[in-house]
């Protein structure tokens, strides 16, 4: 069996851990000669690295291990680039999440200003991986989580139109992990799903079960009442993630044919998140105390005794999720899976060049994307907003253009006028100074 190469670019990341141990119970059907580590700030790369030597040492000293914060050394003689960094890391984040806020305006990490913010921090960024990948391992893929993913998609579809960048979420798997519990079955991928939207903006039209029996009525009839909070908590749900869950049941409502991605609660009741958010404390500091804390205090248990057991770290969905998309491409398995793509006709009713959330088949050319068909007038006014302001967001970049990215915050559903948005975007500029290309 063929063995492969992989450098996960922000090894730093608070995932990190998760996607090794993943890649570790998985070398059964992805088994790997090399891997390597690459982030821009090696201190934090280094804690999560020193501990993940000490787990592949115990677990597989076949693999050859390292770190590095030199380009040439991370993307020479990989297969696959498993990207997931956050230029700017949490303490900006912080600020996509409170400068909004401010205004009376929701902040969050990918949905409204915040994202947008967001999104002109990880082009850049993004961009310079795929550069990097394609000058030295010219035949490699790039599996990409980096946020937000929609911006990130729609840039390298217009400015790398020919690389080989997949870009990817975990919210839909997440979401049909609680279905499968809620209808009883052990494993989501027991479900076959039909879906579309952008990424974090759409909705399944169809969950069945292998033998296709329709499991929405089921769904459908819990949703309108808890949302997607299962019937136990078997997670450690935290509270905010739970709000959002148990929120969908009204997202639901308004189009009860459907099931919605949760992060449609920031468009469609952008009122109620302002007045469950604290200005003073969001997501972000959330994250900070709780999973950066865990992640980095369990490296360095496991640092300190030399020993993988000193440690807690977890295996999750959205590792498994980058293992299995790396396994179709790699042994050419054409699993269906939801990928960000080009429309390109997909849906039929539907901007052609815009990037689309839709079941594909993934073999080694990667992916191949399945009809959707014509979707409704609401989804489509809703999408076509959206895409609009992804695309203004990436015009903006592309240009420097301070009245493109106006534009783009203020058609954001989630912004209530044009003197709002500029106010918002001129604090933006100012914190992001050291991150965005200088506007004109
Ligand atoms: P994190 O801050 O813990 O990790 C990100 C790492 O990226 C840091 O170590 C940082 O130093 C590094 N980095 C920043 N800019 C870089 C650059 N230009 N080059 C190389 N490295 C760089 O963040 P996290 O919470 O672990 O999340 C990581 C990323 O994964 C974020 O973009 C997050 O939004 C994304 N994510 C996406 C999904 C999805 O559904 N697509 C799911 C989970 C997380
Ligand atoms: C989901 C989304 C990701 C997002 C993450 C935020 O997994 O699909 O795109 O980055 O949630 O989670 P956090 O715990 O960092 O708020
Ligand atoms: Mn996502």
């Amino acid at each position: 069996m063929k063995k492969f190469s992989v450098v996960v670019a922000g090894g730093g990341s608070t995932f990190t851990p998760g996607i090794v141990l993943m890649l570790l119970a998985n070398q059964n059907r992805f088994p790997l000669r090399a891997l390597k580590f690459y982030d821009n700030d090696g201190s934090r790369q280094e804690t999560i690295a020193e501990a993940c030597k000490i787990i592949l040492k115990e677990q597989a000293p076949d693999i050859d291990f390292s770190y590095t914060t030199d380009p040439q050394e991370a993307f020479s003689d990989v297969d696959f680039v498993m990207a997931h960094i956050r230029v700017g890391k949490y303490p900006m984040r912080e600020k996509d999440e409170k400068i909004p806020l401010r205004h009376g305006v929701l902040g969050q990490e990918t949905c409204g200003p915040g994202g947008i913010a967001y999104g002109m921090r990880s082009i850049g960024g993004v961009l310079e991986l795929v550069d990097y990948m394609e000058k030295y391992s010219p035949n490699a893929w790039m599996l990409n989580y980096s946020n937000p993913a929609a911006i990130v998609a729609e840039a390298t579809r217009r400015l790398r139109p020919n690389s080989k960048i997949l870009n990817i979420c975990d919210m839909p798997i997440g979401i049909e992990s609680r279905m499968a519990q809620i209808v009883g079955l052990k494993d989501r991928k027991e479900m076959k799903v039909r879906y579309y939207g952008l990424n974090h903006f759409g909705w399944w039209t169809h969950v069945e079960d292998k033998d296709g029996n329709d499991l929405m009525p089921k769904i459908r009839e819990h949703v309108a009442k808890h949302g997607y909070v299962p019937p136990t908590d078997e997670h450690g749900t935290e509270a905010s993630w739970n709000d959002t869950f148990a929120k969908a049941k009204d997202v639901w409502a308004l189009d009860p044919d459907t099931l919605p991605n949760t992060y449609l609660k920031y468009y469609l009741y952008p009122d109620y998140v302002v007045q469950h958010s604290n200005p003073q404390r969001t997501r972000a500091n959330e994250v900070m105390d709780h999973r950066e804390k865990h992640v980095f205090g369990s490296c360095n248990a496991i640092i300190s005794a030399g020993k993988s057991s000193a440690g807690e770290l977890e295996i999750d969905e959205h590792a498994s999720y980058i293992v299995d998309l790396a396994t179709a491409i790699a042994f050419n398995t054409q699993e269906r899976m939801l990928l960000i793509v080009p429309n390109n006709g997909a849906i039929n009713n539907f901007d052609p060049e815009a990037m689309v959330e839709i079941p594909c088949l993934v073999g080694k050319d990667g992916p191949e994307p399945l009809v959707v068909g014509n979707i409704p007038q609401f989804q489509k006014g809703l999408m076509s907003q959206q895409v609009a302001v992804e695309k203004l967001v990436v015009d903006a970049w592309e240009h420097r253009s301070y009245q493109k990215l106006w534009q783009a915050i203020t058609l954001s559903k989630t912004v209530p006028s044009a003197s709002v948005a500029k106010a918002i975007l001129d604090d933006l500029v100012e914190a992001n100074k050291e991150y965005w290309p200088e506007l004109k």
